[in-house]
């Protein structure tokens, strides 16, 4: 027996590395390298970056939450697993007899651990498949032999002091209080304080959005598939919709349909609210057990496919037809968001969006006698501070975060971008009784090209004609039948 324990464990490298399957989708470390090229060529002289792995967050007892890499971490090194820390330098340096700039500390290997929790690169795996210049394991960073004091700026992410130690030696608790003691890094040191030394934790941040606003050409075919499969779950609920269903059945689906097409997770708790719980801006109960005939239903839900997310909203009637009111609400968001789409391209101002979609929103509800008038007094809600019915703001970056990096400064080419604008108007509102419980949000992707933009997420369609024609047609979610269950069985 324990002959064969010895062979399956000596085995199991090998199977371990079988079971890293590639998706034909998946960015290769080429892609990687080149984003730490470009980082590279933008960070100044005699500077070093230090990036860290994204803490593993526990849910209760020895279950953990799913685990998410820090966005820049992945995108700087493709690295998936926990617990590390990378170096980038501008110039090279002498290490180890060898001259390199980069360097990236790693987990190392564990049979027994990956015999639980999966395969893990070891510093070998993370030269090769990583193709970083040198790796080592997260132990030795102890050892590791760097005087960060010679440097003019070490670049890194603040701290946020929310990181367990799980008392294993080389873990990323010890890799940021060991990366603290070598840098000089004083605990509770204010920004300030920290750059009258060469600590800086704020420039980092300005270069990681200037990168990562603009997409190159594989982000944006992994973002493209990523607002497709998100689209055709939302098209699957429009055929497959009906009063009576729970709000949970909904999101099933359209996540059902996320995993049938590969996407690994949603890219932010999926929304999915009627009536009056569509006001809630992100609601993510979604607990109503039957969705009543006559409500709306706002959907935003956005799948996340090899690490790049869409986020998609849709507002539809749940019995297929848009009342005259629900009509009247819908179409104003619609024309508000194509208003701003119309304006969209290459060298307009972020903030533009915006005041395009908030005139016609304003306007629109003065005609429709929500608002007295535009100005302040009548638009603003005193217990908020914000706009009473489009509350929120218009457009973000999409990417490797749902709310992505970027300059929000004015729009480049190849930036990929939501536009939606909302009308949300809940029950007790200062209005007719007629428009309560009315939410409607309308959210689509965008491409920024040089001489506008392409509206990515056309899958799904967006007015309100369209989307009760298509409400018309049965999915293979219509009538599918599972066993009762006695209440409480
Ligand atoms: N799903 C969050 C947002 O639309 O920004
Ligand atoms: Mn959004
Ligand atoms: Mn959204």
């Amino acid at each position: 027996m324990r002959k064969i324990l010895g062979i399956l464990l000596c085995l199991l490298p090998v199977l371990a590395s079988a079971q890293q399957k590639v998706s034909p989708d998946d960015l290769n470390s080429e892609f990687h390298k080149e984003r730490r090229a470009e980082l590279r060529a933008k960070m100044p002289a005699n500077s070093v970056a230090v990036f860290f792995a994204n803490p593993i967050r526990n849910r209760a007892n020895d279950v953990y939450y799913i685990y998410h890499q820090d966005p820049n971490f992945y995108y700087l090194t493709g690295q998936k697993e926990p617990h590390g820390v990378l170096l980038i330098f501008k110039e090279e340096q002498q290490i180890n007899e060898e001259k390199l700039n980069e360097i990236l500390f790693v987990r190392g290997r564990d049979a027994l651990k990956e015999l639980y929790d999966g395969p893990r690169l070891g510093k070998d795996g993370a030269s090769e498949k990583l193709d970083v210049q040198m790796a080592f394991e997260n132990p030795d960073f102890k050892a590791f032999n760097i005087d960060f004091s010679k440097f003019d700026k070490v670049m890194f992410y603040d701290f946020q002091n929310d990181v367990r130690d799980t008392r294993e030696e080389g873990d990323l608790y010890d890799l940021i209080e060991q990366f603290k003691e070598k840098a000089g890094y004083n605990q509770g040191d204010l920004v300030i304080e920290a750059q009258k030394n060469n600590l800086d934790v704020v420039y980092l941040d300005t270069l990681m959005r200037e990168l990562r606003g603009v997409k190159t050409k594989e982000e944006l075919a992994l973002i493209a598939k990523a607002v497709d499969i998100s689209t055709i779950g939302q098209v699957e609920v429009m055929k497959a919709m009906r009063p009576g269903m729970s709000e949970a059945e909904v999101q099933g689906i359209h996540e059902f349909v996320f995993k049938k097409y590969g996407a690994e997770y949603e890219g932010y708790p999926s929304i999915v609210g009627s009536g009056n719980h569509g006001c809630t801006l992100h609601y993510i109960d979604n607990y109503k057990p039957a969705i009543e005939d006559g409500e709306l239903i706002l959907m935003d839900l956005g799948a996340e496919y090899h690490g790049y997310t869409a986020d998609v909203t849709r507002t539809i009637p749940v019995n297929g037809k848009f009342t005259k009111e629900q009509k009247l609400i819908y179409d104003l968001v619609y024309e508000a968001q194509q208003a701003a789409a119309d304006t969209c391209k290459a060298g307009i101002p972020f903030s533009v969006l915006y005041e395009t979609t908030k005139e016609i929103v304003n306007n629109g509800l003065v005609e429709l006698g929500l608002y007295e008038s535009v100005a302040d007094e009548d638009v603003i809600n005193p217990e908020t501070g914000r706009n009473r019915y489009y509350p929120h703001g218009c457009c973000h970056h999409i990417g490797l975060d749902v709310h992505d990096k970027g300059m929000y400064g004015d729009l480049e080419e190849n930036m990929t971008i939501t536009i939606e604008p909302g009308i949300y108007i809940p029950s007790g509102s200062p209005s007719d009784k007629k428009w309560w419980d009315i939410p409607v949000r309308i959210e689509d992707d965008y491409l920024i090209t040089k001489d506008g933009c392409e509206l990515m997420s056309n899958k799904a369609p967006r007015k309100s004609d369209e989307i009760e024609e298509l409400m018309k047609e049965s999915s293979i979610f219509t009538d599918y039948q599972l066993p009762e269950l006695k209440s409480g069985e």
